[in-house]
């Protein structure tokens, strides 16, 4: 039995926060191991938005060093830059020919998306969930792990895949959503009733991969936790929502259990945990910094990465388009 196919894309960027990773991608690069996973970085989503090119060109190779750092496998995974493989222009193109306008007038995103860029609402902008659509379908994804902003796409995206098989025989595998193994949900450190992100305008809310050890510290030992003065440490999210969100950090940190960790902190100030979970923190984000510098520096090696990435996902896309066309009649 062949492995099933999952297909999932991140922005162009070095900057993921300990949520991001906790969250998501350590459960990501875990996939691996018993999926067929296609891994992109969609520049051509990030050009929806006005971007300066030598900063985007920048961060397609932080993206690409940092995700390579946190785990993803080329070996074992395609891992590739979405505008180096043409067959994803190309069959929007085509795909743009079987979607209504209605339907791409009735994505909540749009709506949000040019809500915030009234200056820039460009065709690109509206027809995103188009591009999406092929993405996925060059691929004949079987899954596509989607967050909640992305299932009205992907629902967009089987209604385009059927409509087509029907007009033209099956030509398409019709994706399902893949909810994945969630991990942890982190806080924001400084108000952790709501999610670590960030686009938060707070900085101290969030620790970024990336981020100096130093920095890194300091936010931790700034986190809020609360005014019981006896420093109880327990794990709840109502009562103490900072210190558990402290202790989430701990145990996704060290591996520890949360039900585990408590115990040892009985006679401990807060103080104490919060030197715990920076150390945590970085002793685990250490090897990860060290591995994005390296491959960072070398941006021959990475090009060559995205080469080899760009060549094996584009054997599987041309096929694709290759059937398409034919089915069309071009
Ligand atoms: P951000 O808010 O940092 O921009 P996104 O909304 O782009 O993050 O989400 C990217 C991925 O990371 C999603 O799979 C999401 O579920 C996960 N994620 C984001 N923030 C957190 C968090 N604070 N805790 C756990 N997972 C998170
Ligand atoms: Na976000």
């Amino acid at each position: 039995m062949s492995k099933p196919i999952v297909l999932s894309g991140a922005q162009p960027s070095g900057g993921l926060t300990i949520g991001n990773y906790f969250g998501a991608i350590r459960n990501w690069i875990k996939l691996q191991q018993d999926h067929e996973c296609l891994f992109m970085l969609v520049d051509l989503h990030a050009i929806t938005v006005r971007q300066e090119p030598a900063l985007l060109r920048e961060r397609t190779f932080d993206g690409m060093a940092l995700y390579l750092a946190c785990g993803l496998d080329p070996q074992q995974s395609s891992v590739f830059v979405q505008s180096h493989v043409p067959e994803h222009a190309q069959l929007a193109w085509i795909l743009n020919c079987y979607t209504q306008m209605g339907e791409l007038n009735r994505m909540t995103q749009f709506k949000d998306k040019s809500q915030k860029n009234v200056n820039n609402i460009n065709v690109g902008l509206f027809g995103y969930p188009v591009l999406m659509a092929a993405d996925v379908l060059l691929y004949q994804a079987n899954k596509v792990p989607v967050g909640n902003d992305q299932k009205q796409h992907l629902e967009l995206t089987r209604d385009i895949a059927t409509r087509f098989n029907n007009l033209h025989g099956d030509t398409f595998v019709v994706p399902d959503p893949f909810i994945p193994e969630v991990g942890a949900r982190i806080m924001s450190l400084q108000e952790p009733e709501k999610k670590m992100s960030k686009s938060d305008d707070n900085p101290n809310n969030f620790v970024l991969m990336l981020e100096e050890p130093k920095k890194i510290e300091k936010k931790i030992k700034r986190a809020m936790t609360d005014s019981d003065e006896q420093a109880r440490i327990y794990f709840d999210q109502q009562e103490k929502a900072g210190v558990s969100n402290l202790l989430t950090l701990l145990s996704c940190a060290t591996g520890e259990s949360v039900e585990s960790l408590v115990p040892q902190y009985e006679d401990k100030m807060y103080g104490h945990l919060k030197k715990d979970v920076a150390d945590a923190v970085v002793s685990m984000l250490t090897p990860i910094q060290q591995r994005y510098k390296e491959l960072r520096e070398d941006e021959t090696a990475l090009t060559q990465i995205m080469a080899v990435g760009a060549e094996k996902a584009s054997a599987i896309a041309s096929e694709t388009l290759k059937t398409v066309y034919e089915r069309v009649g071009l």
